[in-house]
């Protein structure tokens, strides 16, 4: 019987040798480890033993057995790598250093001018957060001071999901979130809240040359001790003309928002005219630009700030009408097109 042993093994060794792929390995579990195979009929011809042979013997049974299953494994590990060189080689050649068919990529206008923003803001000590495009009901609207059946929320219809969270219609949304997020350096360290938050916003709206459904927004808070409506127009007069590279004059004029309090929007110098009139401002000399205010009280409480001793700005930049501004884009839909012809026009300064 033991050499028995030694014949089954060395039959399995060489038919393992010569087996090239994975049906040849089944089949060879099968027939030296299957039901009718050697292994089997070796255990079943140890009934005619003594207890003590049968003992040593099934031992020597048993690690045949594991020894058969361990080399089957190695063997299928094996032919895996085998198969996975051969495709390895058989994949086309290619030379890395050979230029793009298709030429250079390039960025879209939008995503330009947003890194330009946030270029500027960071020089002037901004954090630049990047907000999830689905908040909730409390994000976008009950923190920001506009309870559910508030009229503000008509403006604003957007896409709700089944879970009753919905795709944020302003970067305002992420407001709370930032509040929570930096309070206590503020309120332990003193350190002042001051953050930028890009990011597309949806709202469900009939699209025309002005509309889309799909645009985006950059939203800016700061929060300190004293801050005025001085601040307010200091950060946006800078950073206006650092975009524009021009030195721009604005203007504030009374807006109603309800999550700020007073309420602004901000007018720039036309950029066409430079302040004397002409057809793109209406002949008013200005451009209406960026909404803005003072957070209103309630909605630093909700994010756990106290408004007795902490006041701050906001502003909600409509990136996507700067971007339209600075290129002379006219209809906003050319943005969401993908049509490369026009997107590609657009270089990093
Ligand atoms: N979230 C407003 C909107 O999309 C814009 C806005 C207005 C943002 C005033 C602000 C603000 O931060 O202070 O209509």
């Amino acid at each position: 019987m033991e050499s028995k042993i030694i014949l089954v093994r060395d039959e399995f060794t060489a038919e393992l040798e010569k087996a090239e792929n994975s049906a040849d390995l089944e089949a060879i579990r099968v027939k030296y480890l299957g039901k009718k195979g050697p292994v089997t009929e070796l255990m079943k011809g140890m009934k005619d033993l003594t207890p003590d042979e049968k003992k040593a013997f099934g031992q020597k049974v048993n690690d045949l057995k594991s020894e058969l299953t361990e080399k089957l494994t190695e063997k299928t590990k094996f032919l895996k790598e085998q198969e996975i060189l051969k495709e390895i080689e058989s994949m086309p050649e290619f030379d890395i250093s050979m230029p793009a068919a298709l030429g250079e990529g390039s960025y879209h206008p939008v995503t330009l001018v947003q890194r330009e923003c946030e270029r500027i803001f960071k020089t002037m000590g901004f954090a630049v957060e990047d907000y999830s495009e689905i908040v909730t009901d409390y994000e976008c609207f009950e923190a920001l001071n506009i309870p559910k059946h508030h009229p503000a929320r008509d403006m604003q219809d957007t896409y709700y999901l089944e879970n009753g969270q919905l795709l944020k219609s302003h970067t305002s949304a992420a407001q709370n979130a930032i509040y929570k997020k930096y309070k206590d350096a503020l309120i332990n360290d003193g350190v002042p809240i001051k953050a930028i938050f890009p990011g597309r916003c949806f709202r469900n709206e009939a699209t025309d040359a002005c509309h889309e459904n799909t645009f985006f927004q950059m939203e800016g808070v700061m929060v300190d001790k004293d801050i005025s409506i001085s601040n307010l127009i200091y950060f946006m007069k800078t950073m206006l003309s650092e975009v524009f590279r021009k030195d721009l004059k604005v203007r504030l004029r009374p807006g109603f928002f309800p999550f700020v309090e007073p309420g602004f929007e901000l007018d720039i110098s036309c950029l066409i005219c430079g302040g004397e009139g002409c057809p793109s401002c209406k002949h008013s000399g200005w451009l209406e630009l960026c909404p803005c205010g003072m957070i209103h009280p309630e909605v630093l409480k909700a994010g756990g700030i106290d408004p007795d001793e902490y006041t701050g700005f906001a502003f909600g930049l409509g990136l996507t009408r700067l971007v339209m501004m600075k290129y002379g884009i006219k209809d906003i839909r050319d943005l969401n097109s993908g049509s490369l012809k026009t997107l590609t026009q657009f270089i990093d300064e």
